[in-house]
């Protein structure tokens, strides 16, 4: 088979994933008008056109304008639902998503609204697809610690529906030091941690959200390669690393893609996965981000064969469903 249709026709997991980062232009524009937010922008077109970043942070600064538009509880269903049809579209059989409840909360928008919302649409989409989800409950790193575990607390009615806390937003000048004392407590409630590190930020941090945060799974971490240390104890302890190619070019961790270093490190023995994060701020879903490597890395099917096992590896499904996918 020809791997363009090999690409689409696996069964894959994605394992990084921010549900407010897959906010279509459409729906934004559709929400402002539904609640009376202003945009500012004149069109959907605009809208697109202003999604052009050059560093972490001027992503960051839009994204989290766009969310404004999330007010009532059918606006999280809508948001999950339309993500979810991409799965289905791109044989995603397994999902682990992030969400942000700072970005409502600050907002009067309370987990009330927003996790009923998103159950109705994993129940559907379990139900008519068969597609299993997960949700990541990630803290906003560039608040306080404080504001992490009050959000924590905040969050206990939906224990039962959340697998693991993570950690995101602005990465230089946050460290996972700085979140020891909440990643301790989510980790003695029984939830599984991730962090995302060493995207924008150097492998010191990849080293703290190991020892510190006691990570399960590293988001991003591509900048491990700078320090081979760190990288035999990555391939020793077989962590995972969520890479998501589109974005680290549209943020220009990496200048383009024929220099991204995905496939080194896969090639080196990390566990490497791949992964969108925000397809409709970085122009691409999951099997987008597959094809980006075909076509500028020249990825083989060994290469993809091996990153798809890799995203059922990593995940943190019990052993007997990730074996049944392996
Ligand atoms: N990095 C940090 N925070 C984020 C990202 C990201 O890529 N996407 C959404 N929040
Ligand atoms: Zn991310």
């Amino acid at each position: 088979m020809k791997l363009i249709h090999l690409i689409e026709q696996l069964p894959k997991s994605e394992l990084h994933l921010h549900i407010e980062g897959t906010l279509e232009p459409e729906l934004m524009w559709a929400l402002a008008e539904k609640h009376k937010v202003s945009l500012p922008y004149e069109s959907v077109e605009a809208i697109k056109e202003a999604y052009q970043f050059d560093s972490l942070q001027s992503f960051l600064d839009l994204y989290y304008q766009g969310a404004d538009v999330l007010r009532d509880e059918d606006d999280f269903y809508q948001l999950m639902r339309q993500y979810l049809q991409h799965c289905k579209a791109d044989n995603i059989v397994h999902t682990e998503i992030m969400f942000d409840p700072q970005t409502h909360t600050a907002r009067g928008v309370g987990f009330d609204i927003f996790m009923p919302g998103f159950q109705r649409a994993i129940e559907e989409a379990r139900r008519e697809w068969g597609i299993s989800v997960y949700l990541i409950m990630s803290f906003l790193r560039h608040l306080s610690e404080p504001e992490a575990i009050e959000t924590l607390n905040q969050a206990r009615a939906y224990y039962p529906l959340i697998t693991a806390v993570g950690l995101d937003s602005s990465e230089k000048g946050n460290p996972p030091e700085k979140f020891i004392k909440v990643f301790a407590a989510a980790r003695a409630l029984g939830f599984k941690c991730v962090a995302h590190a060493g995207e924008e930020g150097p492998a010191d941090y990849i080293w703290q959200a190991l020892d510190l945060l006691k990570i399960d799974r590293l988001d991003h971490g591509v900048r491990a390669s700078d320090d081979q240390a760190l990288m035999a104890r990555l391939r020793d302890e077989n962590m995972a690393l969520t890479v998501c190619p589109q974005s680290n070019i549209k943020l220009c961790v990496f200048d383009n893609m024929q220099h991204h270093n995905i496939l080194q490190l896969l090639e080196d023995g990390l566990c490497v996965t791949v992964n969108s994060d925000d397809p409709s701020y970085f122009g691409g879903y999951l099997n987008d981000n597959y094809r980006a490597l075909m076509t500028h890395l020249g990825m083989d099917e060994s290469a993809l064969v091996q990153l798809v096992k890799n995203s059922f590896m990593g995940s943190f499904l019990p052993a007997e469903e990730k074996n049944k996918w392996l």
